[in-house]
């Protein structure tokens, strides 16, 4: 802990324990992240996202007629209502995409209604609209994404398929046409690797807005605003926006020395929890030279650029433990697979919409509302002047 004063204060609660979970767990020290025990690598290498997703809300490793379930009902769940189009219709075509999906994740309760069964005794959430919710949110999210794609672009919606799997059909809903097989698994690796990752700000924010039984499109949207910010989600596509203002392969090195010197920070650089490099940022990497084989060795010049500003980084930032995080490559992927940088986020929080669902399941059976205190830093009671006097 650090920079504690003597009332106990931790600025960012850093260290400061704010719940139990089973979920997941990570080793800052010695890199290792696992979803309910199994390692982040493996589950990256050999799962699927609906599996992963499964293992993260039920705890276990799915059985063939669990998973299929599991993904038959996400399949069956892909169709948003007519009328969440028309909202989208209304906001403005250049607006932020975080916001879009926050605004229509939000309004998903009205067209899906229950909220009653979140205190279904009095005090416990229906378990059945708990999974009904879980599924209904999860299976939305890829369509609201693509939705708002196209609607900005002018384009109609184009309407999920039920034959393909929650990553096939993502890209497929955002590029009109059936991914190449590499992309989709591709695609698919990187929804399981943003799945989870502990107590971070956008799950805290789900955590805090549950515990007050909110219903759970809203626990959704509340973590959906927390992503938003440039800390925390928005970090990915700040990092290509940095990769093109370096300009070229020579110009890393002095660039650095200048951000560094102006005291400036390295987007998708540093983590409160990692002191070695994320080990998301590593498997994305790997993600990424499978891409440049693929594609005969076509890939962005961005990527040598992202590669020398890690070398150079690691004699400044490595002493201080600050190494590439999970947005450092992300972004370089999401552009080779044609999505656009804005929409980088928002990709993001599809996936981790099953770690902040996970986590609200695990909440909301022993719940018990947040309300931490403060430390008051203000005025003494003093008596109120009427304006005459001021
Ligand atoms: N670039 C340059 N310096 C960095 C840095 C970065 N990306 N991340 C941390 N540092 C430095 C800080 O300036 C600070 O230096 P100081 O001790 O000399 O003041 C030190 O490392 C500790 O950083 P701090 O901001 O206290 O760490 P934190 O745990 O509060 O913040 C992040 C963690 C993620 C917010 C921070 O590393 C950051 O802003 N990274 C860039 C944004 C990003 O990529 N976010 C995605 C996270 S997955």
């Amino acid at each position: 802990m650090d920079k504690q004063d003597n009332n106990g204060y931790v600025p960012g609660l850093k260290g400061i324990p704010a719940a139990e979970s089973k979920i997941s767990f990570l080793d800052g020290q010695a890199g290792l992240l696992t979803y309910r025990g199994y390692p982040i690598v493996e589950l990256a290498q050999q799962s699927t996202f609906e599996e992963a997703a499964w293992v993260l809300i039920n705890g276990e490793l799915p059985n063939t007629d669990e998973l299929t379930r599991f993904a038959s009902d996400l399949r069956a769940n892909r169709r948003v209502k007519y009328n969440v189009r028309d909202i989208m219709k209304f906001l403005p075509i250049d607006g932020d995409p975080m916001e879009a999906l926050q605004t229509c994740v939000a309004s998903l309760g009205m067209f899906y209604p229950g909220q009653e069964r979140m205190t279904a005794n009095g005090v416990n959430a229906d378990s059945e609209f708990v999974e009904q919710m879980i599924i209904k949110i999860l299976a939305s999210m890829a369509t609201l994404v693509a939705m708002w794609e196209r609607i900005r672009r002018g384009d109609d919606p184009i309407l999920p398929r039920t034959d393909l799997t929650y990553a096939e059909n993502f890209l497929y809903m955002m590029n009109e046409r059936e991914p190449d097989p590499v992309e989709a698994r591709i695609m698919d690796a990187c929804l399981v690797l943003h799945a989870e990752h502990t107590i971070n700000a956008s799950t805290f924010a789900a955590l805090v807005c549950g515990s007050t039984l909110a219903p759970p499109n809203l626990v959704v949207a509340s973590a959906i605003g927390t992503l938003a910010g440039p800390l925390h989600g928005g970090a990915n596509q700040r990092v290509l926006n940095m990769l093109d203002d370096i300009g070229s392969v020579e110009n890393v090195a002095g660039w650095l020395d200048q951000r560094l010197a102006n005291k400036q920070v390295i987007w998708g650089f540093g983590h409160r929890e990692y002191k070695v490099k994320d080990p998301r940022a590593n498997i994305l990497q790997d993600l990424l030279e499978q891409l440049r084989e693929h594609r005969h060795g076509q890939i962005s010049p961005l990527y040598e650029r992202a590669k020398e500003l890690e070398r150079c980084a690691e004699e400044h930032l490595s002493p201080k433990g600050i190494f590439p995080n999970v947005d450092f490559y992300s972004g370089l992927l999401y552009e080779a697979l044609g999505i656009p940088r804005d929409q980088f986020t928002p990709i993001f929080a599809i996936s981790r919409t099953a770690g902040w669902l996970a986590h609200w399941k695990e909440q909301i059976t022993h719940n018990r509302i947040f309300r931490p205190t403060q430390v008051y830093t203000g005025y003494e009671p003093r008596s109120y002047r009427p304006m005459s006097l001021r």
